[in-house]
C-alpha cells in the first residue's frame, strides 16, 4: 500500500551509494592493554573519530536500549541487528519470557498444552545453553520452567545441557551443573524422576548457526536423541572433572559430548517415541539446525538414523518465516516494517554480505529474525563461507577482507543503494578469550574497513560505521569500582570471553554526505535504534514517524 511509501527528505537527495558497516564486538572502552582495540593498529577507525562530535559519536548497544531487561545485560549480536534493521526497541526474547513466566501465561498456551500431553506416559526433555548469559538462555528461567512443568504433571524430566564460557566466565560450567544437579535432586525428593540426560561445549555440541557445520547438531543429536556419546560418566560433575582431568585445554565452549549412564551402562535418557522435548533458549540463531532436525520429516543434513515420534516445542518460535518450530512457548517479538522491507517496498537496492557465521546477523536478524529476502530483483544476499573446524584465534583475519572486496565490488558497481556488511573478527576472535589473536582480528576488520571506505570515496558514496555491541574492547574481568582486572584463585589474570555493557562508535562522511550533515546533540542516549532512521535520511528519505528519531540533522 501507499503508507509504505517514505516521503523525500526536505534537504537530503537520493541517487548516492550508502555502505553501513557493522563492526561486530567493537565497543569503545578504557584505552589499556586489555582493550583489543586500543592495541590493535587501526589507522582507519581512529581517523574516524577525529570527526567528533559532527561525524562521530557513541551509542548504547546494550541494556533496555535494545529490548533486554535490565542495565546489567550486555548487548548481543541478535538484539543488536533487530535494533538497527527495525529502528524500533522491542522487548525481546529474555524479557518475554520473564513476563510469560511470572504472568504463568507460558503455561496456559498452545505450545506448553502440547507438550502436556507427554506427560503422563513421556519424559520431558530439555535441551539448552546452561548458563547465566542472558544472550541465548537464562538458568533462573530453566529453573521456573522445570518448576512449573512437574507443578503441571511432568514425572520424568531429562536435562540435556550445552555449556556455556562463551556469554559467561570460562569454567562456570562446574557451578552452573552443580546447581542443576542440586534442583534435580530436590526434584527427585518431591517424587520426579528428574536427572542429567546429555552434556557437550556449545561451539562443539549442538549450537552451531547459520548451517556453517552441520557436524556439530549431529554430535548433540548422538548424545541426546540416541544416547550415545564417545563419553559416558555417572554424574554431569564425573563429566567435567574428568574431560577436563583428560584433557589440559579443556574449555565449557569446546565440551566434548557425553552421556549420563547408570550402573549397567545404559544411557539415562534417549529421547522416544511419546517424549516431549523443549528447547529452552530463547535466542533463534543456534538452535534454528536443531529444531530442523527435530521438526521436519523430510531432511538429509546427517543420518538422524531413529526419528523419534515426540511432542516438540520452542522457547520462542525461532523463525518467523520459516514458521519453525511450529509450537513454542511464547511468542517471539513481532519485528515488523523494517528498514529492509522498506527499502524493497522504495526499490531501493541492497546488497548484504558477511562469512557464514555472521550472515543471518547482516540478513536474518536485520530483517525482524526473517530468513529469505524481500525482493530478489532488488536484493543480492553474498555469503562467503566461514572456515569450519577451527578456534578463530588460529585465523584471526577470518573473512575480513574478502567480506571488503565483495562490498567494494558491489559499491564499484553502482547497482546498489545500500551495501551492508557485518565484519565479524572482534567479536568471533574476542569470544576465544585470545588477545594477541583479538588484536590481529580487529586490524584485519580495520582493513576491511578502509576498503570499503576508499569504494564510496571513489564513487562519491555515503558511508556509515558502527558496531552491534561490545567484545573486543575489553578482555578481562574487571572490579566494577576500580576497573582493575580481577584475579582468579591462581591469581591469574580472569580473561572476559564475553561481550560486554560498553557503547559502540557510529560514524558517518564521504563525498556524498551533503554539506551541513551532523549528529544531533540533543540524542545524548541514542542507541542502535536510531541508526535505521539515520540510514533512511542519508538515502534521501524522511523515517516512519514511529521509528526512533534520526541521530542528525542538516545545518545550513
Ligand atoms: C554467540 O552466539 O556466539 C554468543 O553467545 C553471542 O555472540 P553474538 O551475539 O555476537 O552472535
Ligand atoms: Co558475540
Amino acid at each position: 500500500g501507499s503508507d509504505w511509501m517514505l516521503p523525500a527528505h526536505s534537504k537530503l537527495t537520493r541517487g548516492k551509494t550508502l555502505a553501513v558497516v557493522v563492526l561486530d564486538g567493537w565497543g569503545e572502552q578504557i584505552p589499556d592493554q586489555y582493550n583489543a582495540i586500543h592495541v590493535a593498529n587501526t589507522p582507519t577507525m581512529d581517523s574516524l573519530k577525529k570527526g567528533a562530535p559532527e561525524h562521530w559519536r557513541s551509542i548504547r548497544a546494550h541494556g533496555p536500549a535494545v529490548g533486554l531487561p535490565t542495565e546489567e545485560d550486555m548487548g548481543n549480536s541478535e538484539v543488536g541487528h533487530n535494533a538497527l534493521g527495525a529502528g524500533r526497541i522491542f522487548e525481546q526474547g529474555a524479557k518475554l519470557v520473564d513476563s510469560a513466566l511470572a504472568t504463568g501465561k507460558l503455561f496456559y498456551g498452545a505450545g506448553f498444552q502440547y507438550i502436556q500431553e507427554c506427560f503422563t506416559n513421556g519424559t520431558l526433555h530439555l535441551i539448552g545453553l546452561l548458563s547465566d548469559g542472558g544472550v541465548h538462555s537464562r538458568y533462573d528461567q530453566l529453573q521456573a520452567l522445570m518448576k512449573g512443568c512437574t507443578s503441571r504433571g511432568a514425572k520424568k524430566i531429562r536435562l540435556h545441557i550445552l555449556t556455556d564460557g562463551r556469554d559467561v566466565l570460562d569454567g562456570t560450567s562446574f557451578t552452573f551443573v552443580e546447581q542443576l544437579e542440586k534442583d534435580l535432586e530436590e526434584l527427585r525428593q518431591q517424587g520426579v524422576d528428574a536427572s542429567l540426560a546429555s552434556g557437550g561445549g556449545r561451539m562443539h555440541v549442538t549450537m552451531d548457526r547459520y548451517e556453517n557445520d552441520w557436524n556439530v547438531v549431529k554430535r548433540g543429536w548422538d548424545a541426546q536423541v540416541l544416547g550415545e556419546a564417545p563419553h559416558k560418566f555417572k554424574s554431569g560433575i564425573e563429566a567435567l572433572m574428568q574431560l577436563k582431568a583428560d584433557n589440559p585445554k579443556f574449555n565449557d565452549q569446546y565440551c566434548p559430548p557425553f552421556v549420563i549412564v547408570d550402573k549397567n551402562g545404559k544411557s539415562a535418557g534417549p529421547i522416544v517415541d511419546g517424549d516431549a522435548v523443549v528447547t529452552f533458549n530463547f535466542r533463534a540463531d543456534r538452535m534454528i539446525m536443531l529444531a530442523k532436525a527435530l521438526e521436519y520429516a523430510n531432511f538429509d543434513k546427517f543420518d538422524r538414523v531413529r526419528v523419534p515420534k515426540i511432542h516438540y516445542a520452542g522457547m520462542l518460535q525461532y523463525d518467523g518465516e520459516l514458521k519453525l518450530p511450529s509450537k513454542y512457548l511464547v511468542s517471539p517479538p513481532e519485528i515488523d516494517r523494517t528498514s529492509g522491507e522498506y527499502f524493497a517496498k522504495n526499490r531501493l537496492r541492497t546488497f548484504a554480505c558477511s562469512e557464514t557465521v555472521k550472515f543471518g546477523h547482516v540478513t536474518f536478524f536485520w530483517n525482524g529474525n526473517r530468513s529469505g529476502l524481500f525482493d530478489s530483483k532488488l536484493e543480492t544476499y553474498v555469503e562467503i563461507q566461514s572456515d569450519q573446524g577451527i578456534t578463530f584465534n588460529e585465523k584471526p583475519g577470518m573473512k575480513a577482507l574478502q567480506i571488503g572486496e565483495r562490498a567494494r565490488d558491489a559499491i564499484l558497481s553502482g547497482k546498489y543503494d545500500q551495501v551492508r556488511v557485518n565484519l565479524p573478527n572482534g567479536d568471533m576472535v574476542g569470544h576465544t578469550g585470545d588477545i594477541k589473536a583479538t588484536v590481529v582480528g580487529c586490524e584485519a576488520a580495520d582493513k576491511a574497513v578502509k576498503m570499503i571506505l576508499d569504494a564510496v570515496k571513489e564513487t562519491g558514496g555515503i558511508y556509515l560505521v558502527t558496531a552491534d555491541h561490545g567484545n573486543a574492547e575489553d578482555m578481562v574481568k574487571r572490579n566494577p569500582k576500580t576497573g582493575q582486572p580481577l584475579l582468579d584463585k591462581n591469581g591469574k589474570i580472569q580473561i572476559l570471553t564475553s561481550h560486554t555493557c560498553a557503547p559502540v562508535p557510529i560514524a558517518i562522511g564521504g563525498p556524498g554526505l551533503a554539506p551541513g550533515v551532523r549528529f544531533r546533540t540533543d540524542l545524548p542516549h541514542g542507541g542502535l535504534a536510531n541508526v535505521a532512521a539515520t540510514m533512511m535520511n542519508l538515502l534521501g528519505f524522511q523515517a516512519p514517524s514511529d521509528y526512533e528519531p534520526s541521530l542528525i540533522e542538516v545545518v545550513s
